[in-house]
């Protein structure tokens, strides 16, 4: 027997032998849904195996797997037991169109629910807002239960079935989620699961020496391992602290901890951990939430003599857990936050493991032109990295609540006769301000003195040179400011996969600098772009000709065209060649439509002569899209400074 037939007879076995003891237990139940429990059994028979061959991988070797097989099942079904009738009809809505969020309808934003609104209950007073401005994908930052003080934004989660009491009550978020639901947006939420606060039950559990408990996390007893393990990783957060690991007096041992001292690394070798997480994963789809953001993903697995980062147990998990979404919460779906080479970004991306991704390459390469006023890198990576497989799509942003990395890849800029390294000091000098004749206003992150590493912060005008052009007064500076910003935005909206905006950038919000007067938040530069400040376009405004009301407004207008352009739809993209290194163009084409697209980074105006045009598609008199404007077949064509262009070719 090869190993595909002994996987799909034991899988089959299993399941023969599982289901009927488990169908006994929840009968009573069962018996109030019989139709719906037959879907289930078919989706379970369908997924099953692919879900025992995950499993059977991670924690096949260990003498108790087939506990864990029925612990999973009974998990499943519970989920499901308690899944509600509104979630199972999205999901049934979902099934018939699995792709639906390939759609040129798709626009998303992500916030934080205390700078934005103070609480969930006040966010439902804004949905008006994200109606007008088109959003159909809303995602808001961690809003579980966190240690009081240091949270890391969210990002230690002390229970993931208790709404941090300062914005509401998971009442709230099921109402939220459901009232969004009914206009036609999604919710999107965090799933933190590579660690939890050190005031999880669990991490409490494990402080009072309970074996049971040490088990879901990494604990060493002396630095031998320690530093065996040590001597491959990198520091997420140098400035902040050395190393991966913090002793615990309490517990006088070593705690495996990524990112800060208080966020304990979940240990997914031990299958309990799995099928808790796993649990807590699927009460989230429960509550209303369609899509979940796979926080730290690449870090969930660990392997003595690797970086512990993207091993391919990390990848059978993701696909497990995709499997058993599947089977409880068919509608949910997943994103990837693999801030990642782009190598390794990629091999999240499949419809049986993460649908959606953070596209880190395009948003790195877009602040890399704009530096560079040249679009090579861009190009060249874009090439031959941005092809997703069928029925996935990047999610592209331009600014979040994170820092920005330079994340492309070294073949990839030594090609072009870049130095790699040199080019990644050269942005940061260009985006913290220190390059003579930077626009930018970004705040240096995590600098690390060891490798010369460090990221930047800022917001998306701060960076793209707006805030130096008001403080200057200077309005030649202030419009090729402006003209910057809605030139990315076009690309983050034409180019192909979700555009996500990253709220108070739909108005312009500068840097903030409060944050230096907080002890919470000094150690972390990532605060300057993350702002109470507020600005909402009012139906009566009278005054539209403010910065915030251009911004506002150029961005519903692409939005808008956006929703009426079916060839914006699916990710499909096909670079054209421009022959003018200041010019970046692609061709977007479904259906009957068909447009070349091109934007100058160049702050000078740009010629795409009249043979590339041709060569790009355009054989024919055009038009373009947002002015009308004629393009005659056979002449050049000139770009404005910073100028995007929509040139309908549909037919040629
Ligand atoms: C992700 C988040 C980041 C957080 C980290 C640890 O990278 O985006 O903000 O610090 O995970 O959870």
């Amino acid at each position: 027997m090869d190993r595909s037939e002994w996987h799909r007879e034991s899988a089959h076995n299993s399941l023969g032998r599982l289901l009927p003891r488990l169908e006994v237990n929840y009968k009573h139940a069962l018996a109030d849904v019989p139709v719906r429990w037959n879907h289930f059994k078919n989706c379970l028979n369908r997924e099953w195996e692919r879900l025992f061959i995950c499993l059977h991988e991670l924690y096949g070797w260990q003498y108790d797997f087939f506990y864990t097989l029925e612990q999973v099942l009974d998990m499943l079904i519970r989920s499901w037991l308690d899944r509600p009738e509104a979630m199972h009809q999205l999901d049934e809505q979902r099934e018939v169109d699995p792709v639906w969020f390939l759609s040129e309808d798709m626009i998303g934003i992500v916030l934080y629910v205390d700078l934005f609104s103070d609480n969930l209950a006040g966010l439902r007073n804004h949905i008006p807002y994200f109606e007008k401005l088109g959003v159909t994908y809303l995602h808001l930052m961690p809003l579980f239960s966190v240690p009081h003080g240091e949270n890391d934004g969210g990002y230690a989660v002390s229970d993931y079935r208790a709404v941090n009491p300062d914005l509401g009550t998971m009442e709230d978020l099921f109402q939220l989620a459901t009232e969004l639901r009914e206009r036609g947006i999604s919710l999107v939420l965090d799933f933190v699961f590579n660690h939890t606060s050190d005031e999880h039950t669990w991490a409490q559990k494990a402080k009072a020496g309970d074996p049971e408990f040490l088990n879901y996390y990494f604990t060493f007893t002396d630095r031998t391992l320690v530093d065996r393990f040590q001597e491959h990783l990198r520091d997420i957060f140098p400035t902040v602290r050395k190393g991966s690991f913090t002793w615990n007096d309490e517990l006088q041992r070593w705690v495996w901890t990524t990112f800060n001292s208080y966020q304990w690394d979940l240990n997914y070798s031990n299958p309990a951990v799995f099928q808790a997480m796993a649990e807590e994963m699927l009460f989230l789809a429960n509550q209303g939430v369609e899509v979940l953001r796979l926080d730290a993903l690449a870090f969930i697995w660990k392997r003595l003599g690797t970086t512990c980062e993207n091993q391919p147990e990390a990848h059978t998990i993701i696909r497990a857990f995709n499997a058993m979404a599947r089977i409880v919460a068919p509608s949910l779906l997943f994103k990837s936050e693999a801030i990642v080479h782009p190598d390794d970004v990629i091999k999240y991306v499949h419809p049986e493991a993460c649908q959606l991704s953070y596209n880190p390459l395009l948003m790195a390469l877009l602040w890399e032109a704009l530096a560079t006023r040249e679009v090579k890198l861009l190009e060249h990576s874009m090439r031959h990295r941005e092809r997703l497989p069928y029925g996935c799509a990047w999610v592209n942003y331009l600014r979040c609540h994170d820092d920005i990395g330079w994340t492309f890849d070294d073949k990839d800029a030594w090609h072009l006769g870049i130095n790699p390294q040199g080019h990644r000091k050269f942005l940061n000098d260009f985006y913290t301000g220190k390059h003579p004749g930077s626009f930018s206003r970004g705040v240096p992150f995590q600098f690390n003195p060891d490798n010369g590493d460090l990221r930047i912060s800022g917001t998306f005008s701060s960076l793209a040179g707006l805030e130096e052009a008001l403080e200057k007064q200077d309005n030649h500076m202030i419009e090729l400011a402006v003209r910057r910003i809605n030139m990315l935005r076009n690309i983050q909206v034409s180019i192909g996969g979700i555009p996500l905006l990253y709220a108070g950038d739909e108005y312009g919000v500068l840097n903030d600098y409060t944050f230096l007067s907080d002890p919470r938040k000094v150690n972390d530069s990532r605060w300057v772009h993350r702002s109470r400040k507020r600005w909402e376009a009012a139906e009566d405004l009278t005054n539209t000709d403010t910065l915030e009301w251009r911004f506002f407004h150029e961005m519903v207008k692409l939005f808008k065209q956006r929703k009426h352009s079916s060839a914006l739809r699916n990710g499909g993209m096909a670079l054209a060649d421009t022959g003018n290194p200041h010019l970046f163009a692609y061709i977007r084409e479904d259906g009957d439509q068909r447009l070349l697209i091109i934007n100058n980074f160049s702050e000078h105006a740009q010629v795409m002569n009249a043979a590339t045009l041709a060569a790009s598609g355009m054989t024919r008199d055009a038009h373009e899209i947002f002015t009308q404007r004629a393009i005659p077949a056979g002449e050049d064509l000139e770009i404005d400074a910073y100028r995007y262009l929509w040139i309908d070719i549909s037919g040629q």
